[in-house]
């Protein structure tokens, strides 16, 4: 049932954290370590795997306590339990949001529409065992004999960004004989440089698409069929060379796939949450069925924590209001993410779409308009590299971005002190940010006059430290899970359908509507576009083929 609650502005609670706000606004991060000297410990969470600092933040106990109040007022406990327990949260489609389910190791049912979905789950699993274990051991051969060595995922959005980062994170625990390739652009190029050197008796596709109709991937996966005919020069090859993994299972078969080549996803899957569904199964083959296990039960591990914990103890909830309080208090309209760990490289990315693809809303789940900010911009990199690129805005620009620091204390490719070398960059530019460097730090160093200005760095820029013991499939599933559930508490205190994207689909739907215009000679004629877009499609028809 869709709850009325009054816009959040509105609330009791929201205004005493303006209040508060305007109280300690102008207090510096070093004021607040000089006031506690056990700052670094009051404001940290520890467990087996994870050091979770959050004190060089603008909070106090006080802070914490007022937004928790917020998050307790939005029903924040009863509404975790509701997405557990299947809940139809995707109000706008009436859909559960039941990813969680997907890595359920405990003996409790889950109940979707009066069924227990855990049975089909675990089926599923072993379903996408047998599958990867015969590609892992090459008893799946390809249309000539030969064993598969490369796997193409063919997907975009949720079907491509989560497996890609996955497998891309997990290399160093992977079969390396295997080649596993990403396409999900719709320029040719993807899929044609991707192809390129690749034996086509050796390459098996994987068609990752939850509804089987989405541009990309189908135009994608048509010429990659085209490929593989072209090479064999029969139709008998295609139930060597494709698996589909999808919820349109009729869709899969009309493309020719074989239905035990078609693995399910299910509707209450959203895709940006579809890392632990079936679509994880390009992981799986890469790094096997036992590492894949320990993936979910990171993300299960967390899931237990999100649910259980208190909250002045749980580490998504605290990062999803230290979150909203610089978004919707502190104006601050954007953050980066940045893990000192190369394997880690495309995890802002794959943020961006869980991120900003589920907040990035701005009606309410009544269909309101609201009069708040919600999902701030996510951008990042991977450190040390965006220390050289973008840092100089972060320690002395004029906008304020709060950073998330992710690192590891054991590295997986131990040579000489790199290691050591690079997680002192992690802690020195947490420690800069936050405490900068001032007019007499510099006096007395040597430095003329004239240059202190620009030598100085105010500090004063918060930032979040995850430090894991070691990245492992454990502590990655950890890791993902943890903003899965940040961006999860934030739409529930935005009071939004973090599980719907109307907006995609809008430009899903005017880019079919141009694509059939784009085909016909005189543009102008047959369509009612604005001015600048057929100035644009005009340009574009005039100048094919005139270089
Ligand atoms: O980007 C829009 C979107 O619908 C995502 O939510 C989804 O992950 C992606 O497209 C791909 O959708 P599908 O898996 O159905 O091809």
């Amino acid at each position: 049932m869709i709850q009325n609650f009054p816009i959040i502005t509105k609330l009791e609670e929201w205004k005493k954290l303006i209040y508060h706000f305007d109280r300690i606004k102008d207090i510096h991060l070093k004021e607040y370590f000089s006031e506690d000297i056990k700052r670094g410990k009051n404001f940290s969470v520890e467990n087996e795997d994870l050091y979770f600092d959050f004190s060089k933040n603008f909070v106090n106990k006080e802070t914490i306590g007022l937004l928790i109040s917020l998050a307790d007022r939005m029903e924040l406990r009863k509404k975790i339990n509701n997405m557990f327990s299947g809940a139809k949260i995707n109000f706008s489609e009436g859909k559960a949001a039941l990813h969680t389910a997907l890595r359920n190791f405990s003996d409790n049912p889950v109940v979707v529409d009066g069924v227990d979905v855990m049975p089909e789950i675990i089926k599923m699993r072993e379903r996408m065992k047998v599958i990867s274990e015969r590609i892992r051991s090459g008893t799946w051969r390809g249309f000539s004999g030969k064993r598969i060595k490369n796997i193409i995922n063919i997907g975009i959005g949720g079907s491509d960004l989560g497996p890609r980062f996955v497998c891309n994170a997990l290399r160093w625990y992977s079969d390396r004989d295997i080649n596993v390739r990403f396409v999900s652009n719709m320029d040719g190029t993807d899929l044609s440089e991707s192809l390129l050197g690749l034996s086509p008796e050796e390459t098996l596709f994987i068609i990752a698409s939850k509804t089987f109709t989405t541009s990309e991937t189908m135009t994608n996966a048509k010429s990659a069929k085209e490929w593989l005919k072209n090479s064999v020069g029969n139709s008998k090859f295609i139930s060597n060379h494709f698996i589909a993994i999808t919820s349109n299972t009729e869709l899969a078969s009309k493309f020719g796939i074989l239905k035990g080549n078609i693995l399910k996803m299910w509707d209450w899957v959203g895709g940006r949450y579809s890392i632990s569904s079936s679509i994880g199964l390009t992981i799986m083959i890469l790094i096997g069925f036992d590492s894949y296990i320990l993936f979910l039960k990171g993300l299960y591990k967390v899931d237990e924590h999100f649910k259980n914990s208190p909250f002045n103890m749980n580490i998504p909830v605290l990062m999803a209001l230290l979150g909203m309080w610089y978004n919707n208090f502190f104006n601050f309209n954007s953050y980066a993410v940045i893990p000192y760990d190369q394997y880690l490289e495309d995890f802002p990315v794959y943020l961006q779409q869980c991120d900003m693809e589920s907040n990035g809303k701005s009606v309410t789940i009544k269909g309101e308009r609201i009069n708040y900010h919600t999902c701030p911009v996510v951008w990042g990199g991977v450190g040390t590299n965006c220390q050289h690129a973008f840092f100089q805005m972060l320690h002395q620009g004029s906008r304020i971005v709060p950073v998330d620091f992710i690192g590891f204390a054991n590295s997986l490719n131990e040579i000489g002190n790199h290691h050591k070398k690079l997680m002192s960059n992690l802690f020195a530019q947490s420690k800069a940010l936050a405490f900068g460097r001032t007019e007499q730090e510099l006096i007395g160093t040597g430095i003329k006059d004239d240059q202190v200005p620009f030598r100085m760095s105010l500090g004063n820029r918060p930032s979040n430290s995850f430090i894991f013991k070691k990245l492992s499939p454990l502590t990655l599933g950890m890791l993902i899970a943890l903003y899965e559930h940040k961006i999860f508490t934030q739409g529930v205190i935005w009071n939004i359908n973090s599980f719907d994207q109307w907006g995609v689909e809008l430009g899903k739907e005017i880019s079919n509507e141009i694509f059939d215009n784009l085909n016909t000679a005189d543009h102008i004629r047959k369509t009612d576009d604005d001015s600048s877009t057929s100035g644009l499609i005009n340009f574009f028809i005039s100048s094919q083929n005139s270089e």
